[in-house]
């Protein structure tokens, strides 16, 4: 019982010191974290499925807290599977405008 709640607390603060880290350098963390053909396969994916009915979008015009939810309307029009809309936003958040408010 009490050898669980301290097992419990180190994956807390892991936890914690991981958010941190994240909130610190949101973009370079997706980037380090993300194998490293996905976000060039991303960036294609995203140049020829999103031009279709308006420019290309600048990723750093929105920020991480935006994308996903443009992403779900998006998908939607431009109907791609849920794998390509994933490939897709993960290039998105990496290059996503920094959102200066999770930085402290
Ligand atoms: C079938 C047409 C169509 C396709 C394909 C399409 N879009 Fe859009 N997109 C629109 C329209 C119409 C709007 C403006 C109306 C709106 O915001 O709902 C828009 C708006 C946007 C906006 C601005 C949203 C905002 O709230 O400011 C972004 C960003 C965007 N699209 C990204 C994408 C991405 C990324 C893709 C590829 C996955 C994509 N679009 C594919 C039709 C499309």
């Amino acid at each position: 019982m009490n050898s669980k709640r301290i097992y419990l607390l180190i994956i807390a603060s892991f936890l914690f010191c991981g958010t941190t880290m994240f909130s610190a350098t949101p973009n370079d963390s997706i980037k380090s974290q993300t194998p490293a053909e996905i976000l060039p396969l991303g960036k294609t994916l995203y140049e020829n499925s999103c031009v279709r009915c308006h420019k290309l979008k600048e990723p750093g015009n929105y920020t991480q807290e935006q994308w996903p939810g443009i992403m779900d309307k998006m998908q939607k029009r431009s109907r791609i599977t849920d794998e390509q809309k994933a490939t897709i936003l993960t290039y998105l958040l990496s290059e996503a405008k920094k959102d200066v408010k999770t930085v402290e």
